[in-house]
Parts: structure tokens; sequence; C-alpha cells
């Protein structure tokens, strides 16, 4: 079966597809036909982040033109007419963007269907107008191919990518689930059942690494920046606080740690702050490491877990990846470790795709009538 996987939550115009194969062990191989993902930063560079309106338009601009890429081939123009009755359908769910919904009349509507069996779309959690316009591009393309539709949750699909490399994931697993918007720990006892054993109190890793970019003058993202910066530096020239690992919890708080970097970089000179860039660097992103892995190792041995997962966007940083493996190693041998390739840590439309498939073999598919953006889903709901 072939899947479109659509990604609109945040900056990135992601979508992809992929091909499921059903094994006679009833485990899904899955193979990645298309990634395409039409990055924003340009358009949100001068605000110095994500601005969710700006989003928004930029899906709405960028949908039609990723959507041709992934179909490639098949983007014959046929002659059969689309029934007036699905035009009205497709006008109502893209009523709100105007020259989308002309571009779709002109561009999509006269496509042969193409060989696609299920649409995915990222439903929640991310920015409100720009999961809206995902969602809505997924209800009209649901509607004029008359194809099963899944809303996805975001983190239940950079969790899920794991299974692209792994294709078998021993229960109960853990997943360290470190995007810009979220940090948590989250006990997997099978695909679809999730218990939050603890998230971030205040701001995300993610979202450090960005805050903390921006005091030393890096760009958007912050996170490959620092990490950049990260391998030229001495991780112990400052001692930054590794927050929150006293407390007989899961949970993380970084906005501590923030602050001490932002108190150490304001008693230093324009001079200093040059000097010791890379130094700042490293011991900011060591102490991150080290609280992340310390808490995962903790809720890894508590919960005697079979398969250790690593995912979101802050999944991508080498020092993460390579540190939380060999602790694990060391303290629970047994357990398996799995990391998504770096390119799909960060969002894409892969990620999706594989936890929509998981959702339609579970009977879970949405109605393209109702299916809504909810930018404060929770994975455990
Ligand atoms: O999952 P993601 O692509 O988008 C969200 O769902 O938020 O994660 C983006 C976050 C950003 O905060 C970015 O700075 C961080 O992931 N990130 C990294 C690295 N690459 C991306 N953080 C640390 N090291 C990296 N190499
Ligand atoms: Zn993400």
């Amino acid at each position: 079966m072939k899947i479109l996987g659509i990604e609109t939550s945040c900056d990135d115009t992601a979508l992809a597809l992929l091909e499921a194969e059903e094994g006679t062990s009833k485990v899904p191989s899955f193979k990645m036909l298309q990634n395409i993902i039409s990055s924003q930063l340009e358009a949100h560079a001068e605000f110095g982040g994500v601005v969710p309106g700006l989003a928004k338009r930029e899906h709405a601009k960028n949908l039609i033109p990723v959507l041709y890429q992934i179909l490639e081939e098949t983007t014959e123009k046929k002659q059969n007419k689309t029934s007036k009755d699905k035009l009205k359908d497709i006008e109502k769910i893209l009523e709100r963007y105007p020259k989308l919904l002309e571009e779709f009349k002109g561009k999509v509507v006269p496509l042969e269907k193409p060989d696609i069996d299920l649409i995915t779309v990222t439903h929640g959690p991310g920015l409100e107008p720009a999961l809206w316009v995902g969602v809505n591009f997924a209800r009209a393309l649901a509607v004029l191919w008359n194809i099963p539709l899944v809303g996805v949750d975001h983190m239940e699909g950079h969790i899920a990518v794991n299974l692209l490399s792994a294709e078998k994931v021993e229960f109960p697993a853990l997943a360290l689930a470190v995007s810009g918007g979220h940090t948590q720990l989250i006990l997997v006892k099978n695909w679809m059942d999730y218990e939050l054993l603890g998230e971030t109190l205040d701001d995300a890793a993610g979202e450090a690494f960005d805050k903390v970019a921006r005091m030393l003058g890096l760009g958007f993202p912050g996170g490959p920046a620092i990490e950049k910066l990260a391998k030229k530096g001495n991780a112990n020239a400052f001692d930054f606080p590794r927050p929150m690992l006293k407390k007989p919890n899961y949970n993380f708080s970084f906005s501590g740690l923030k602050t001490a970097v932002l108190y150490t970089v304001q008693k230093l000179s324009k001079k200093e702050l040059e000097d010791k860039k890379v130094d700042l660097a490293a011991s900011f992103q060591q102490a991150v490491v080290d609280t992340l892995v310390i808490k995962s190792i903790k809720a890894a041995k508590d919960n005697d877990i079979k398969t250790f997962m690593l995912a979101g966007g802050v999944a991508a940083n080498t020092a993460l990846r390579e540190q939380m493996e060999a602790k694990l190693k060391e303290e629970l041998p047994e357990a398996r470790f799995i990391v998504p390739e770096i390119t799909l840590a960060t969002d894409n439309g892969v990620m999706i795709a594989i936890a929509g498939y998981l959702r339609h073999n579970a009977g879970e598919d949405s109605d393209w009538r109702t299916l809504e953006a909810d930018s404060t889903k929770l994975i455990t709901e």
C-alpha cells in the first residue's frame, strides 16, 4: 500500500510517499519512495523565529509544488470530469485559502488519480494556522481521490519513524521525544499505547538550543549551529547547571540552564564572547545531554525496558545520540537502542505516513468531514 504523508505543523512543508508491505510475520516493512521538505527558513529569518500566520501562507504556497514533486510521473492531465458535488466539497474545505483553492482546481483536480491508497496528515500538536492548512489540503485530496484519511499526532510520528530502520520494536520501549516544542519521556507499551512518564516544566530542549544560539549570535534553528560550534569547544569550560536531576521524577526544566548561560554571556566583553563561543556552546550542549541521558536511563531502568528510541529534532544531535547509546549499553546492556537517521529526526512527511499507517491498520481512519487541527494535542490522550 502507498501512503502520502503531509506535515505542516511548523515551518517545513513536508510531504512523503511511503510504501508499506505486510510481511508474513505481520511486521510491515516500509520503503521510502519520496521525501520532500520545503523549508521556510528564509521567510522567517528576519523575525528570528517561526511566525504562525506567515507559516500558514508559506504552506499554502508550497503545498501544490511539493505535491507535484512527489507525484513526478503521474502529473498527466486526465479527461474525465470531477463531479459538481466533489468540487463543492473541495471549495468549502479550502475556502479560507483562495489562492490555494484556485491552484488546486487548476492543477490538482485535473490530475489522473495517483497510485496512493492512504492520506495521512499531522493534526497536532503544532502551530494552529499551520496545522489547519495541511489538514484542509489533506481533506481536499481525500475527497478528490476518494481514499481514506488519517489524522496523525506529530510526536507519535517522531517516535514511529524509528520503524523505518528497526522494523520490529520490542516492548516495553521508552521514547525520549525531544523537539522544538516538546521534551517528553514516553513509555511505549505497544504502538498506540503510551504513558507519559515525564516532560519539561518550561522550555523544550530544542527551544533551549534555539534561545542559547540567539544569545551567541547564531542563526535559527539553533541546534545544528550549536552542535557545529560545540565540536571545537571544551565542554568543561563552564560549569552550567544540570536541572532537576535530584528530583525523584522524570520531568525536565531547561529555563534555569538558559538563564545561567545568559548571565555568563552578559558578563563577557564582545571580544571575550567571540573567544569563548565554542566553549559556551560545548558546555551548554553537554549540560543538556547530561540531563537528558541521566533522566532517560533512570526511566529505562525503573521500567525495565527492552528498547530505547530517540525521537524529534534534537535526536539529530550526534553528542546526544552517542552518549545515550553508550550509557544505555553500560547500564542496560540487554536493551536495544534505536535512533532515526539524522535527516529523519527533524520534521518530515515519512514519520507521519508511518504513524498514520499504524492508525489505519488499527481501524482508526478519520472522517474528512470532521477532521480538525488541534494545536495542543497530547500523545497520551
Ligand atoms: O522536531 P523538529 O524538527 O520540530 C519540532 O517538532 O519542533 O525539532 C526542531 C528542533 C529545533 O529546536 C532545533 O534547534 C532542534 O530541533 N535541532 C537540534 C539539532 N537539529 C535540530 N538540536 C540539537 N542538535 C541538532 N543537531
Ligand atoms: Zn517535530
